[in-house]
């Protein structure tokens, strides 16, 4: 039985919580903004699933850190403070994994993309985009999933280096991320590559949160009583 409190109590947090076997999980709390845990964590917990937003995400995974919990990170916006999250898991020496997507589906979505993007090394003639469309209370832009979508592109693709968001007139070596918000639409990614004959669209269309809620669960018994720093795209195949 894994003692779980759900940090972050809005779209994420609810969805997570109508997914919770009672067998596999007791709920120890949930928690917002208007109840944070700094406050307002009293019980034992063991693994805490954080979804709340860039501004207050770091200051939560301290807090968790410091308590001995092990924490799933869904929050996106954050990526340039890895560095401190790091430092972080590693002063307390607890588990912590994280995703800019957790549903399984994009995690393989990401492994069909790396391997598609090698196919047009020797293609120079297509273009190549990402298209990232989410609802209108979106926070970050551009998305977690698309910055990683450009970061196996560039991997990949040779004439990529760098990706640019919405850029009217990119250069040879970016990769342009175009971002669209749009009422009620929760996620969707497509991979362009286009020539004067055709396109080729690669495209991955999230029905509804289940998915990312199914995944951070997964990830929360992953790491349940583990110690480290961990990227779900790195160890999701063995998991499933
Ligand atoms: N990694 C993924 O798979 C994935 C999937 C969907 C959304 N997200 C990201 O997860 C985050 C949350 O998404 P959402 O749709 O649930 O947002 P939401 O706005 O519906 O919910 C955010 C919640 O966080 C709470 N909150 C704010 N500050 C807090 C604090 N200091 N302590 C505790 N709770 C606090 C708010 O009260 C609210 O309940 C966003 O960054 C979003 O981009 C990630």
């Amino acid at each position: 039985m894994i003692n779980l409190a759900l940090v972050g109590y809005g779209k994420m947090g609810k969805m997570i919580e109508s997914l919770l076997d009672p067998k596999e999980f007791k709920l120890t709390g949930t928690f917002d903004v208007t109840n944070p845990p700094k406050t307002h964590l009293s019980e034992v917990t063991d693994v805490a699933i954080e979804f709340t937003n860039p501004a207050n995400v770091i200051g939560n995974i301290e807090f968790l850190a410091s308590k001995g919990i092990n924490i799933v990170c869904g929050t996106t916006g954050w990526y340039d403070k890895i560095n401190v999250v790091k430092d972080i898991v590693s002063k307390y020496n607890t588990g912590f994994v994280f995703a800019s997507n957790f549903s399984v589906g994009v995690n393989i979505y990401f492994k069909i993309i790396k391997e598609a993007s090698k196919l047009f090394n020797n293609f120079g003639h297509y273009s190549v985009s990402i298209e990232e469309t989410h609802h209108t209370q979106k926070l970050d832009k551009p998305s977690g999933t698309a910055i990683s979508i450009a970061k196996y592109v560039i991997e990949s693709l040779n004439r990529k280096e760098k990706y640019t968001n919405d850029s009217s007139d990119p250069s040879d070596n970016e990769l342009n991320i175009v971002s669209k918000r749009i009422e009620n639409i929760v996620g969707n990614h497509k991979l362009v590559f286009e020539s004067q004959s055709d396109s080729i669209i690669i495209e991955h269309n999230a029905k509804s949160r289940r998915g990312f809620a199914e995944g951070a669960l997964i990830a929360a018994k992953f790491i349940n009583c583990k110690k480290g720093f961990f990227k779900f795209e790195d160890i999701f195949n063995n998991l499933t």
